[in-house]
């Protein structure tokens, strides 16, 4: 026999069964059992049902901001943490929550590099409805996504701005944990999501963050109010542990921009680059970006005039070159077109987020499987946004696609999800709150 056998199986600390039924109960879990339980699930002790079970529990009973605190400092102790602490430059990132047309880190991150601060942008790939900024930037030929530390120490050092595939190093505790919430109905509760986003983002080893945090139909929380309380959950996780945090309430009800898909929203983040591209785009990145230069100490920098004068696009266009891109070819263009246009004269009323962002998938530009590739060409183009005038037979929007036989599925998806009317719809602002610690 060897010593291990002969010693039998580890001592384990805490029971599963008592923590689930601790919170099962309404009860707060103390500091020492919250940290076994996330250890013991990452090692495989802790099964699957019982954590789905543990998770439910949090689901329908919530958790207190210390306990919130401790789960999200167990799944960062569960892997690798970065630091910039070397590089000699603040860094900031940004994470949205996710919606449809959301490319805003695609011009963000290199406008904030181009005022000297680091952008450790470490993305992810899309799945259903909402892209992913990794798939939207392989529509650009040579560029690559994987990037190893050492790549990405070098190029925040050199070029500011990185946004690369984030290594499994990072929380591995929750990417076990997020893909069981996703089979077991446990997704939306606020305490998992915000403890998820944020063990990621602190393990990154960031200075500070600005939160995205979307609600409405193309976001994952349908009211603001659900929202807020997720955007103060994170504020406030990102405080106690030495992150500067702040976020933005902005509404996801009409798509971002003009551009849904992947390639013709690289198209429309370099036009904004630029200095043109749609309104909508350019108002929140100018706020996201003003909230991360005033946590990176730069609270007056000019960031329009960075827009204006090209300083963000020489950023861009190192930061695509740095990851093998070319900033200059052509982006893929789809081989079949279908155009929607108005039948009748009025003014946009409603440009329904979701319908469209399912529609855009349908053509390709998504993934229903992890697995699965995307079409870099596939998607939709707006012609007209809420508010706008159009005549008789004005397009309204053009699906995109390589194969012809997507387009009924995808023009099934947005029925019903836009109207003509008589009167233009009240004015929504686009960022509607900023929650701060
Ligand atoms: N994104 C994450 O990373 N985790 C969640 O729980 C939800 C969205």
């Amino acid at each position: 026999m060897t010593s291990a056998q002969e010693q039998g199986p580890a001592v384990e600390a805490f029971d599963a069964v008592d923590v689930i039924r601790a919170k099962r109960d309404g009860g707060v879990v103390a500091e020492p059992e919250l940290r076994w339980m996330v250890d013991a699930y990452t090692r495989g002790y802790v099964a699957d049902a019982q954590m789905a079970s543990f998770a439910m529990a949090v689901l329908l009973n919530g958790m207190g901001r210390d306990e919130i605190r401790v789960l999200t400092d167990a799944m960062i102790a569960s892997g690798e943490r970065m630091s910039f602490a070397d590089l000699g430059k603040p860094t900031v990132d940004k994470h949205s929550t996710g919606g449809v047309g959301d490319k805003i880190t695609l011009p963000l991150a290199p406008l904030v590099a181009s005022f000297g601060v680091a952008v450790p942008q470490l993305s992810g790939r899309g799945l259903g409805h909402t892209g992913g900024t990794l798939d939207k930037l392989e529509s650009i030929p040579g560029w690559r996504a994987a990037l190893s530390n050492d790549e990405l120490f070098a190029q925040l050092r050199d070029v500011g701005a990185v946004i690369c595939a984030a290594g499994s190093g990072l929380a591995p505790a929750d990417k076990k944990l997020y893909a069981l919430r996703d089979v077991t109905g446990t997704v939306e509760a606020i305490p998992l999501i915000a403890s998820s986003i944020m063990s990621k983002k602190i393990a990154e080893g960031t200075d500070a963050l600005v939160l995205d945090v979307k609600f409405g139909s193309g976001a994952f929380m349908r009211d603001i109010d659900h929202a807020r309380e997720l955007a103060r959950t994170m504020v406030a996780l990102g405080t106690d542990s030495g992150v500067a945090t702040t976020a933005l309430l902005t509404d996801m009800n009409t798509p971002l921009g003009l551009a849904i898909g992947n390639a013709n929203e690289v198209q429309e983040s370099v036009d904004v680059l630029a200095g043109g591209g749609p309104a909508d785009i350019i108002e929140l990145t100018v706020a996201l970006a003003r909230e991360m230069l005033a946590l990176a100490g730069q609270p007056d920098a000019d960031v329009e005039a960075a827009l204006r004068d090209g300083r963000a696009m020489d950023s861009w266009r190192a930061m695509i070159r740095a990851q093998g891109g070319d900033p200059d070819a052509a982006l893929p263009a789809a081989r079949e077109t279908q155009t929607v246009s108005a039948t009748r004269a009025g003014v946009v009323t409603r440009i329904d987020a979701l319908p469209f962002g399912i529609a855009a998938w349908r053509l390709g530009a998504g993934r229903a499987r992890a697995q699965d590739p995307v079409v870099h060409a596939a998607g939709i183009d707006l012609h007209v946004k809420p508010g706008d005038a159009v005549v008789v037979g004005q397009p309204l929007f053009t699906l995109r696609a390589d194969d012809p036989a997507r387009f009924e599925r995808a023009l099934d998806a947005v029925e019903g999800a836009w109207d003509v009317g008589t009167d233009a719809p009240p004015a929504a602002p686009l960022v509607r709150e900023r929650i701060t610690a």
